[in-house]
């Protein structure tokens, strides 16, 4: 009998992550749960929670066969083997290490009812990403009070990016599973690593100490946002000396030992992984005492928040100053493109700048148009959504590509530009548009890491 699994969390890591193991091992029962008990209905529902491309056929082939969802935490926990820790881990807002450290009072609170509930010994796994050495933390929590059960605590971060998720964890470049040298730990690893052997390569499934499993998920994260911040700081220069940036990560991406990805300069990086992670790094350097090595990672993100500052000032110096009273059509409201998700984007903080300015504001997004009033519900009255983009770019001052969805490289923009006020304007802050083909049709053309194009002088 294979064994049971459980995974705590239906979010952008639980859910796909569960169907697609519940996909590549159908012997096994798959059960996910959560306490938003709207959540839960969402994926058991044809409306899933989350936009990812492919998650619904592989939720669809699963559900009801081997993959649940339930709010049923204690009976999750009773029926199963291995534990799954999903629950997010935000940064904190409060107290020692405000707006820094990860909060972890979800976290712990599923540890103290996985600890009261279970009846049988478990693996417990954590995917939420942790500070290292939160698996002590874990094994602590859990092993309090009782000693008839044993609960072994491993590590197994989850890499996905959102909007390739499904591909992501179809083909991963690895697998990190982490943990104890002990025979019981070994053992654990060994399960687990049965479980993603059903599809992954054994060569890239990687098994290490707890430690350096929780530590590599954070350093990922950091040396990715770290390649987006250098470029962007590059970016910032090119547009001092006229200099290309696509051109220089071209140059610098042909080079094998740097490689082309992750160095595409735009609007700064957003997501709900690598500002929380690398802030995370910073507490753990401080709280180590050091000093140098923690002000280099804070860097990291000083330099996110300056390149979306810049990209709002360069939007007042040229259209003279002043965007009070202007319509800016925001293209792009998502963090990347192909998700719905618009946790730490760019485009809200880029939007509240123009808002700061007095502009009227109107957001469109092929999928996080939901998300505005939540996110601007301190400056709503001079905001407003509008799904169509031909819409949203009528009677506008300037267009403000924030997001780089496809959708918005074919548009007709010989029809946005007549229906615009002029002189009109357009910041790519993506560099996703054809920019000479823009230019030819009368936008003043302004994109990132490159001299603008302009009709004005
Ligand atoms: C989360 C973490 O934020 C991240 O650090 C980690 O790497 C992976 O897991 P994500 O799946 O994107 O990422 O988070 P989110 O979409 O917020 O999902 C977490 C879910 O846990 C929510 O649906 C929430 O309702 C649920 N939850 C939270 C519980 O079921 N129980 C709790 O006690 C707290
Ligand atoms: C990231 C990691 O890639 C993933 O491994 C981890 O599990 C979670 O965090 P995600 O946040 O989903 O994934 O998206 P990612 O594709 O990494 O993009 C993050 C941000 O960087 C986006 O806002 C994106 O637009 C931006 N970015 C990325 C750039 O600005 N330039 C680039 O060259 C690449």
């Amino acid at each position: 009998m294979k064994k049971n699994i459980l995974c705590i969390g239906a979010g952008y890591v639980g859910g796909p992550t569960m169907a697609m193991i519940a996909l590549k091992c159908p012997d096994r029962r798959i059960t996910v749960v959560d306490i938003n008990a709207a959540r839960i209905a969402a994926w058991n529902s044809s409306e899933l929670p989350i936009y990812e491309p492919g998650l619904d056929e592989v939720v669809a082939q699963c559900r009801g066969r081997n993959l649940f969802f339930s709010t049923d935490v204690e009976k999750g926990i009773v029926e199963s083997d291995i534990i799954f820790v999903s629950v997010n881990t935000p940064t904190k807002t409060f107290g020692r290490g405000a707006g820094c450290a990860a909060d972890l009072q979800y976290w712990e609170q599923t540890a103290r009812q996985i600890r009261r509930c279970a009846k049988s010994d478990k693996i417990v796994v954590e995917k939420s990403t942790l500070p290292v050495r939160t698996a002590t933390a874990m094994t602590r929590i859990l092993s309090a009070e009782r000693t008839e059960v044993h609960f072994e605590v491993l590590s197994n971060p989850e890499f996905l990016a959102e909007g390739t998720a499904i591909e992501d964890l179809r083909h991963p470049d690895r697998v990190l599973v982490g943990g104890g040298d002990t025979p019981e730990g070994r053992a654990a690893v060994a399960e687990l690593v049965d479980i993603y052997a059903a599809w992954v390569p054994r060569e890239r499934i990687l098994t290490t100490n707890v430690w350096s499993s929780e530590l590599s998920k954070l350093t990922a994260n950091a040396f990715l946002a770290q390649r987006v911040s250098s470029i962007n700081a590059i970016s910032e220069l090119c547009e001092a000396t006229g200099a290309d940036v696509d051109e220089v990560s071209r140059a610098i991406g042909m080079d094998s030992r740097i490689g082309p990805k992750f160095i595409k300069a735009g609007v700064g990086f957003g997501g709900s992984c690598f500002k929380k992670d690398i802030l995370n790094l910073v507490y753990l350097c401080e709280t180590y005492g050091l000093t140098q090595a923690a002000a280099y990672w804070r860097g990291v993100v000083a330099f996110n928040d300056h390149q979306q500052e810049r990209f709002v000032s360069r939007i007042l110096r040229a259209m003279f100053n002043t965007v009070a009273g202007k319509r800016v059509a925001l293209f792009g409201f998502a963090f990347k493109a192909d998700t719905g998700d618009t946790r730490e984007s760019p485009a809200i903080a880029i939007a509240r700048m123009l808002c700061e300015e007095r502009a009227s504001v109107v957001v469109t997004d092929p999928k996080a148009l939901p998300a505005v009033a939540r996110d601007l519900a301190d400056c709503a009255d001079r905001v407003t959504v509008e799904p169509d983009p031909y819409k949203a770019a009528e009677g506008a001052d300037c267009i403000a590509v924030t997001t780089d969805w496809k959708v918005f490289r074919d548009l007709d923009y010989d029809r946005i530009y007549a229906s615009m006020r002029k002189p009109a304007f357009l910041f790519d802050g993506r560099n996703l548009l054809d920019r000479e083909a823009l230019f030819k049709t009368g936008f003043n053309v302004y994109s990132v890491g490159r001299s603008p194009l302009t009709h004005l002088d």
